[in-house]
This record gives structure tokens, sequence and C-alpha cells, in this order.
């Protein structure tokens, strides 16, 4: 996966749980030159032994690392320069889900050889919708989650996700059930 990926797992990981942990992580997962570079392409067997030697260093299921990583993602990216395409792929949490691929596929102009997931979604109603993702890479459903939950602050949502169906149980694709509802006003 491309270096960007690897970045939000290393700053996410020495600020939640500090530079040390980061060193022992990285040794763990044979990882020397941690310098990376944003725009260029790493193999994906590196990203998911970063994700096994967090989890064995942390004491963490790495699907709640995963969880973590996809809501810290969606701010991630904004800082990095992609805000504004954040803004323009929908004004809806439905639309930009519908949007997901096109916004992909923008992102794929800058990132040659991206390859990204895909998504559908389906039965989408008054605060509820079905969100099916497609990738050949294994078992990232539960950052799918994160990501969706990371969406809130964005979308001034409260965010409800449940994982229906998974491709690692034998399922075709993973499925959400995603249901949403205006945020209460901050009280003053
Ligand atoms: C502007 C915002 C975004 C940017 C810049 C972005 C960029 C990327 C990049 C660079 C990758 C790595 C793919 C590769 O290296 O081949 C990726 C993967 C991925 N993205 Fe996005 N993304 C954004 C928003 C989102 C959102 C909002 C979601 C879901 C709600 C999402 C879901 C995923 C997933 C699940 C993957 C893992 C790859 C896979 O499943 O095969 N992304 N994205």
């Amino acid at each position: 996966m491309f270096g960007l990926v690897n970045i939000a797992a290393k700053e996410l990981i020495i600020g939640e749980f500090g530079a040390e942990a980061w060193e022992t992580i990285r040794h763990r997962a044979y990882l020397v030159d941690d310098d990376f570079v944003g725009m260029q392409d790493y193999p994906d067997d590196l990203t998911y032994r970063l994700l096994a030697a967090a989890s064995a260093v942390l004491g963490l299921p790495s699907d709640d690392l995963l969880k973590a990583f996809g809501q810290y993602w969606t701010r991630f990216v904004a800082r990095r320069g992609f805000g504004e395409l954040l803004d323009v792929s929908g004004h809806s949490l439905t639309d930009f889900l519908e949007n997901l691929d096109n916004m992909h596929a923008q992102v794929g102009f800058i990132f040659e050889g991206l390859k990204p997931p895909s998504f559908r979604v389906t039965d989408a109603g008054a605060g509820r919708l079905t969100l099916h993702y497609f990738s050949d890479r294994p078992n990232l459903g539960a950052m799918v989650a994160g990501m969706l939950q990371g969406l809130e602050a964005h979308f001034q949502l409260d965010i409800q996700v449940c994982q229906t169906e998974e491709k690692a149980k034998g399922a075709d694709h993973d499925v959400f059930e995603v249901t949403f509802t205006p945020r209460a006003e901050a009280a003053n």
C-alpha cells in the first residue's frame, strides 16, 4: 500500500502509545527504514506485518487496531491535503459513500497504481443504509467500520455500524448495516 497508509499508522501509534512502543513494533515487524514516502508504493505484506507486530506488542486485537486506524484516517488525510476532496465528495453520508469509488479514482490520479477498494450502497433510507465493501485484500472489515465511525465529525452525525457479513467467514464480501442520526447541538 502507499506510504501514506504506513505514515498514518506510525503517527497514530506514536501519538497513542509513544515513540518507544513504535520502535519495538517496527523492529518486531523487521522494518529497517521507517522513513516512509507518502507517494511510494510499499508491499502490502509490510503493512500487515506492522499490524501483527502492533497487536502483539500492545496486547490488543488487530481488529481493535484496525478500527482505531480507520477512525484516525479521515482526520489524517484531511491534514495531508485531501480535505477539499472530502468536502466535495458528498453533502450527505449516503451521497459520500455512494461516491467513494469516484473519490478513490480521483486519489488514483495522484497515487499512480493505486489499488483501491470498491463500495456499493443499497437500501438507503432515512437514517440508514447498507454498505457493501469489495477488496482483494483480506481482513480489513474492521478498518472500514472505523472509517465509517471516523466520518461522524465530518457530517455531524452519530453513526452506528454493524458488520452483518464477513468475507473472512465465507461470505461473498463484507456487508455493514449503518444507521445514523444528527448530532444533538452542544448545549451552551
Ligand atoms: C480523501 C480521503 C481518502 C484518501 C486520500 C484515501 C486514500 C487511500 C489510499 C492511498 C489507500 C491505499 C490503497 C493502495 O495503496 O493501493 C486507500 C485504501 C483504502 N481506502 Fe481510502 N482514502 C480516502 C477515504 C476513504 C474512506 C472515507 C473510506 C471508507 C469509508 C476508505 C476506504 C479505504 C479502504 C477500506 C482501503 C484499504 C484498501 C482495500 O480495502 O483494498 N477510504 N485509500
